[in-house]
């Protein structure tokens, strides 16, 4: 499963690349407001930092609007995928963009039906939020799961980008099922290498180690 983070600071994506585990970054309009940065700029940075897909979202809610602001986005840098939400006018830009040879990640998904239609309009991601369908006391895992199964039912390319993670539990959920991808937020990310019995087994060793008296 590839890692993508979910953010736009660039301090951050500059931390956990070091680490060799980012294989993308997805943002957001939320998380442009975030950062308090200038949209084009900050993406412009984050795509000559990570070699691998950078989501950047449209604002238009047609599909004209849409793909002018998409093939700009994509005029940034080679690596862009342009972020469109699953409505009927998303739909019919994934498809001319796609057209064009421009990635896209079609975002917003909650229903496996969406995911189907993202699929035949041959959008390169699609994104399923899960955290916000927990929110609602509905199993967001199970829409992964669901999307797998039609995707793999008919050989779909188009790549499950399992959004919305809000747990280190959410992206083992997400590795079990199958997702191609999960967009992590870095808190999350870093939570992953955790677990109490490490610590406990490492302070052990370390006073063993010192009781030897002996240096590497
Ligand atoms: O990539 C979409 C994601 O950032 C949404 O996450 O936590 O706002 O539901 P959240």
């Amino acid at each position: 499963m590839k890692f993508f983070i979910d953010t736009a600071e660039i301090a951050e994506i500059r931390e956990l690349a070091e680490t060799g585990l980012v294989d993308g970054i997805t943002t957001n309009p939320s998380l442009i407001k975030q950062s308090g940065r200038d949209f084009i700029e900050v993406v412009t940075e984050i795509c000559a930092l990570i070699p691998g897909p950078v989501s950047a979202e449209v604002i238009a809610t047609d599909t004209a609007g849409m793909l002018t602001e998409g093939r700009r986005l994509a005029g940034i840098a080679s690596n862009i995928t342009v972020k469109l939400p699953i409505t009927w006018d998303g739909l019919k830009a994934c498809r001319a963009l796609t057209d064009e040879g421009i990635a896209t990640n079609l975002t917003l998904c909650f229903s496996a039906n969406q995911a189907l239609l993202a699929a035949k309009a041959g959008a390169s991601f699609v994104s399923p939020f899960i955290g916000r369908l927990d929110d609602l006391q509905v199993d967001g895992m199970e829409l992964i799961h669901n999307i797998r199964t039609i995707y793999d039912n008919y050989g779909f390319e188009t790549e499950i980008l399992a959004a919305s993670i809000r747990s280190a539990a959410h992206v083992e959920a997400c590795a079990l099922a199958g997702a191609d991808v999960a967009t992590i937020p870095p808190k999350v990310l870093k939570s992953l290498s955790q677990h109490m019995l490490t610590d406990k087994g490492l302070a052990s060793f370390l006073a063993d180690w010192d009781a030897t008296g002996q240096k590497i």
